[in-house]
C-alpha cells in the first residue's frame, strides 16, 4: 500500500496523468448552517487510459470529488488538472466544450429523461456539439448497439429494467467519445447480473478504446478489475493500491470469511486489524479479537474454530 497523501502525487511511469487533484478543498455553505467541508485536501493522480476504484465511506467526499473532476462543480481552493488543462482558469464557454467532449458521467440512478426514448437520450448530448440531427440519429443508434440495447432505441426509460437504463446511460454518456468517463456507483441500485453487465462494458471501453475510467464503489467486486483503487476518508485520498494487491486482498477476505463463517463486515474489521489468516486468528490474545469485532462472545467463538482450523493444517501439514 502507498500513501499518496503528499502534495505534489507522483506521475506514473508511463507518462503524465490525465487527471490530477493538488490539495483539493470543497467546503459547502449553507445558511445557519456551519460549513461542511467535503474534501479537506485531497490528492489524486490517474494514469491515462487506466481504470481505477475509488472508494471510502459515506459521506468521505468521493461524488464530491468526481464531480469537481467533471466540473460539474468548483473547488474552494486547490487545482484540478485533465488533459493538461487546469480547471479553475478556465471560462464558462470552456467547461460547457470540456463537460461535452472530455467527460462522460454515468450516474446511480441513470438520470435517463423520462418522456424521451432511449436512442434520444443517447443523442441529446451530441446536440451541445452542433452534431447534425441525421448523424445524431444514426450515431445514436450505433452506440446503443454497443451496449446491447439497439431493439430497445425506442423505449422510455420508464419502460427500461435499471440494468438496460443504466447501459442507455453509458451510451449517452459516450455520444461524444469521451476520453474520461466517470461513474458514480454504477452498479449501486443493480443485481449481480445486470451489474456485472455494466462492469463488462466499462472494462471494454477501458481496454478497446482506451478511456480512462474512474468509478466510484461500495462494492468490493470492482476494485480487482481495475488498475488502481484509491481510497478516501474525511476528504482525503489516503491510500492507492494496485490491483495484484487488491486482489490478494480480497482471495484472503474469502477465504476466512468461508473457514470462519463470518460476515463481510466482520471479515473487513479482521482484516483491516492486521488478522489476515486463519493462524493470525488463531494466535491472537482474546481480548484483542473482542475490541476488532466488537462483542466478546463472537471473539470466543471465531477464536475456537480458527484454533481448530489452524491445528488441522498443522496434521494435515
Ligand atoms: N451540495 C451540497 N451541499 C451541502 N453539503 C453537501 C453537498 N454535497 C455534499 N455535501 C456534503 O459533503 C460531504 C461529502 O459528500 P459526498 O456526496 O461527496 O460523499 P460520498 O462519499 O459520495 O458519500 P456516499 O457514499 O453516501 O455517496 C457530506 O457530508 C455531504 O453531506
Ligand atoms: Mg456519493
Amino acid at each position: 500500500m502507498s500513501d499518496v497523501a503528499a502534495p505534489e502525487p507522483a506521475a506514473p511511469a508511463n507518462g503524465s496523468p490525465i487527471i490530477s487533484l493538488i490539495d483539493v478543498k470543497k467546503e459547502f455553505r449553507i445558511r445557519g448552517k456551519p460549513p461542511v467541508e467535503a474534501l479537506r485536501g485531497a490528492n489524486l493522480s490517474v494514469p491515462r487510459g487506466s481504470m481505477v476504484a475509488i472508494k471510502g465511506p459515506s459521506g468521505s467526499g468521493k461524488t464530491t470529488l468526481l464531480h469537481l473532476i467533471g466540473a460539474l462543480d468548483v473547488p474552494s481552493s486547490g487545482e484540478v488538472h485533465v488533459d493538461g488543462e487546469e480547471l479553475t482558469t478556465m471560462s464558462e464557454l470552456e467547461l460547457t466544450d470540456y463537460r461535452a467532449r472530455t467527460i462522460g458521467f454515468v450516474f446511480q440512478a441513470y438520470h435517463l429523461i423520462p418522456n424521451l426514448s432511449a436512442r434520444e437520450n443517447v443523442a441529446l448530448p451530441m446536440e451541445i456539439l452542433k452534431v447534425p440531427a441525421a448523424d445524431r440519429r444514426k450515431r445514436a443508434l450505433s452506440l446503443l448497439e454497443d451496449v446491447g440495447m439497439d431493439e430497445r432505441a425506442d423505449s422510455k426509460p420508464s419502460k427500461l429494467s435499471g440494468g438496460e437504463a443504466q447501459r442507455v446511460a453509458i451510451a449517452r454518456a459516450l455520444a461524444n467519445e469521451p476520453s474520461i468517463i466517470l461513474a458514480d456507483e454504477p452498479t449501486g441500485n443493480l443485481d449481480t447480473q445486470a451489474g456485472g453487465t455494466v462492469l463488462k462494458i466499462l472494462d471494454r471501453l477501458n481496454k478497446e478504446k482506451g478511456a480512462t475510467v474512474v468509478i466510484v464503489t461500495h462494492s468490493g467486486r470492482i476494485p480487482p478489475l481495475c488498475d488502481l483503487t484509491f481510497t478516501i476518508r474525511d476528504g482525503k485520498v489516503t491510500s492507492a493500491q494496485e490491483s495484484k494487491e487488491i486482489a490478494a486482498i480480497e482471495n484472503q477476505k474469502r477465504t476466512l470469511r468461508v473457514a470462519l463463517s463470518l460476515s463481510e463486515k466482520f471479515v473487513d474489521r479482521l482484516v483491516a486489524a492486521g488478522f489476515v489468516d486463519v493462524r493470525a486468528i488463531a494466535d491472537a490474545p482474546l481480548d484483542r479479537l473482542a475490541d476488532v469485532v466488537g462483542d466478546k462472545n463472537k471473539a470466543a467463538r471465531v477464536a475456537k474454530r480458527a484454533r481448530v482450523l489452524a491445528e488441522n493444517a498443522d496434521v494435515i501439514e
